[in-house]
């Protein structure tokens, strides 16, 4: 693939684009994932031809075989990440190259091609430079959320890997994922299903995934609670991720600590999180970790806070964790609890209001 020239993507414009009006009134108050922009990008593979006809389209329904391999099997996996307005008008992005890495992980588990990470960036940087006006404005803790996903396309009815495949980016102006991003979540500790087992596809980024942890989902809001968390499917007894956030423990003597698993989610915020804590001297461990560790530290004081981390959220800290037989009651938050500083340093560097010391940000527009 590496010796085909660089793919020149074409441009269509929309000729209906939304008004000035409505994209302002969409901006003041996005939500999460409910809007879209003017455009997307499509890029077709074929087993035969590689990849090929890179272009920004406007943004509009697919019209899909009912035999289309996608609807059957699954054969899909997608990325998450933002794209943020500086307060000189720039946008950029966060390690795009490591979503662009995790999407090659994914796509390989799922028997998908392999989209070159040059090729995952630049979509980035064409959708964004041709939708620019949907990134909110800076300094209002909002961003545009950008979506590239792949699926299978072919219309065949037989159990093997699809021989035809779009790769496909669209992007959605986001507000904060969770109302007052201060405020504790509630999690629900599911011990009943499982998110992924040893040698499933739980490092992969695809659907199935996701659709395996809504049934548990619907537990925890039914017991007043947004997330969920998994256990390991073998032991029961280490702690693996949420349905959409990877977790961080933080011990009464500063140490950082988060579960190490093959089944969960290689996260770019959390690898980023435990980047900042190394360079600040915090000491930092990836290993793996029992619920009860979790609980009985919790109780003697010596995790003093539980953190949710994603993309989507950010930086969450963790209220109650239930469970039907227990609860895991973490300490309350406050401005100088370790969530909060390393959220708005976080936040600070993606937004440009901190030094990028890492180079972590790539500029889109
Ligand atoms: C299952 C799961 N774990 C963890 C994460 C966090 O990953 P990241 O920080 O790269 O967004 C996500 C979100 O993408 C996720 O869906």
């Amino acid at each position: 693939m590496t010796d085909r020239a660089p793919l020149e993507f074409t441009i269509e414009h929309n000729q209906n684009p939304t008004s000035d009006a409505e994209r302002a009134e969409i901006l003041a108050n996005p939500g999460f994932g409910v809007r879209f922009t003017d455009h997307m990008v499509m890029i077709d593979w074929t087993v035969d031809g590689g990849w090929r006809n890179a272009r920004v389209v406007p943004y509009g329904p697919l019209s899909l075989n009912p035999a289309n391999a996608i609807f059957h099997y699954g054969q899909e996996v997608f990325e998450g990440l933002k794209a943020y307005r500086h307060e000189d008008g720039s946008v950029h992005t966060f390690r795009p190259e490591k979503n662009a890495k995790r999407l090659q992980h994914s796509a390989h588990r799922l028997a998908l091609p392999e989209l070159p990470v040059e090729l995952f960036v630049e979509s980035l940087e064409q959708l964004v430079r041709v939708d620019e006006q949907w990134v909110p404005a800076h300094g209002e803790d909002k961003s545009l959320y950008l979506r590239p996903f792949m699926i299978a396309n072919e219309d065949f009815l037989g159990v093997r890997a699809a021989e035809t495949v779009t790769y496909m980016l669209i992007a959605s102006p986001a507000g904060a994922y969770f109302s007052d991003p201060t405020r504790p979540v509630d999690i629900w500790l599911e011990t009943e299903y499982s998110r992924a087992g040893r040698g499933g596809t739980g490092s992969a980024k695809c659907g199935g995934n996701y659709a395996a942890s809504l049934l548990p989902q619907l537990t925890a809001a039914a017991n007043g609670c947004e997330q969920v968390l998994f256990l390991d499917a073998c032991s029961e007894k280490f702690v693996e991720e949420l349905g959409g956030m990877n977790i961080v423990l933080v011990y009464e003597d500063g140490t950082v600590v988060t579960p190490e698993s093959d089944s969960i989610l290689d996260s770019v915020t959390n690898d980023s999180l435990l980047q900042l804590c190394a360079a600040a001297g915090v000491k930092t461990e990836r290993r793996p970790v029992t619920i009860d560790e979790w609980r009985e530290g919790a109780a003697a004081g010596r995790i003093t806070e539980a953190i949710a981390v994603g993309t989507a959220a950010v930086v969450s800290p963790i209220g109650t964790l239930k469970h039907p037989e227990f609860t895991i009651e973490n300490p309350p938050v406050t401005a100088d609890s370790f969530s909060m500083r390393i959220r708005a340093k976080l936040t600070g560097i993606q937004n440009g209001d901190e030094p990028d010391e890492f180079g972590w940000l790539h500029r889109l527009a």
